[in-house]
């Protein structure tokens, strides 16, 4: 493993920074109570919205890690405030044809279960489960990311579902059928054939043909097709070893070693990557900070479930990652509707990729979360939401 000479994050700098950051959510609580946090912040604010986007359950996220923290019961009361919206979500499938699940119920409603024993936050999430199911393809294996489930210009998925597998797991675990373990099985290793190179970069997403043949790597809101998306890279890395969490297969471990590598072989030297990896030092593209937030949120992951060397190699990088973020990313004051980290970048448009720019050099509401779960994992055996 490649390792680098930068600062590490010492704990007192990271008691600071969590502090920091619960203080950030304290400030928010009153400006999003009854609504959502926009994606991603505009001019450094956050405008408030309703429960349609994917992001929506990382502002949760935010409030029941500041509750780990501080253990006040304000932030449990505005945790749960946020339940119900999840559970109508679901129930009258508002904007949920899609598969982000994950990334929406884990860290709201998984979380709420896991530290209030809330029932409704449980039926939501399973609710949640099943809904992830109906994206199977059952020819080719795997979840379909966007759009009608019937149309061939739809047929493929994207790195970033990783992260909404846990959730299958844990449905799992909840109810005892192995239906939701045995579908996020398949699809990891169909993502694991085609999402990942042989150099260990990743392919945004990937095209199936309709009978389960591999068609092509491609991208959204990376650069090129046969570029470096950051946030893919650092979703393929957190989502592996995130899967070796719930099933320790060793190809799990050595697609997060591969990806790791690839990943630590392109970042600028302050180790916050720009926002394809195509881009290296000098360049004057913008930054993602969330990419390096997920990032150290996985290499601590790793940490944990690695042997004693490598371990201790992968906290000391996320210190290095989270000293970074902590010194150059955190704006200097908490502010109304302000973020945790700055220089996030959600979707630049290219002339090669598809996306709708938005979230330019901005805070996003991932990035925020991500790096207080990862100065949460810094500093504590954190039971993971995911
Ligand atoms: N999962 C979408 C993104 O990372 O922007």
């Amino acid at each position: 493993m490649q390792t680098f000479s930068n600062p590490v994050l010492s704990r007192t700098q990271a008691e600071a920074a969590l502090d920091r950051a619960v203080a950030q959510v304290r400030r928010n609580l009153p400006l999003y109570a009854g609504c959502c946090q926009n994606h991603s912040s505009v001019n450094g604010v956050y405008p408030p919205c309703g429960n349609d986007q994917w992001t929506n359950g990382f502002w949760p996220g935010e409030i029941w890690l500041a509750y780990e923290r501080t253990g006040d019961p304000d932030f449990r009361e505005a945790g749960l405030a946020t339940v119900p919206s999840f559970h109508r979500r679901i129930v009258e499938k508002i904007v949920v044809d899609h598969h982000d699940m994950g990334f929406l119920y884990s860290p709201s409603c998984v979380a709420a279960w896991k530290l209030t024993g809330d029932k409704t936050a449980r039926e939501a999430a399973l609710l949640a489960a099943d809904q992830l199911l109906t994206r199977f393809h059952p020819v080719g294996d795997f979840f379909q990311a966007w759009g009608a489930m019937a149309e061939p210009g739809n047929h493929r998925f994207i790195i970033d579902c990783l992260l909404n597998l846990p959730l299958l797991y844990w449905a799992s675990r909840e109810t005892g059928d192995r239906k939701y373990r045995d579908l996020a099985r398949r699809h990891i290793a169909t993502c694991l054939r085609y999402s990942f190179r042989p150099d260990g970069s990743t392919y945004h997403t990937f095209f199936l043909h309709p009978d389960g043949t591999p068609d092509r790597g491609e991208t959204c809101q990376g650069y090129r097709a046969d570029s470096f998306w950051a946030r893919g890279q650092a979703w393929g890395i957190y989502g592996s070893v995130l899967s070796y969490r719930y099933e320790p297969r060793p190809e799990y471990l050595d697609t997060f070693r591969k990806a790791l590598d690839f990943y630590l072989s392109r970042l600028p030297e302050d180790l916050v990557p720009y926002w394809d990896m195509i881009f290296q030092d000098g360049s004057d593209e913008p930054r993602d900070s969330s990419t390096a937030a997920i990032a150290a949120c996985g290499l601590l992951e790793a940490a944990a479930s690695l042997p004693a060397d490598e371990g201790a190699a992968c906290r000391r990088l996320a210190g290095q990652m989270l000293f970074s973020l902590a010194k150059d990313y955190v704006p200097s004051q908490v502010t109304p509707g302000g973020g945790q980290l700055l220089h996030g970048t959600y979707s630049k448009q290219s002339p090669y990729n598809t996306c709708v720019p938005e979230g330019v050099d901005e805070c996003t509401s991932w990035g925020d979360y991500f790096y207080m779960e990862a100065l949460t994992r810094y500093l504590t055996q954190w039971n993971p939401y995911w």
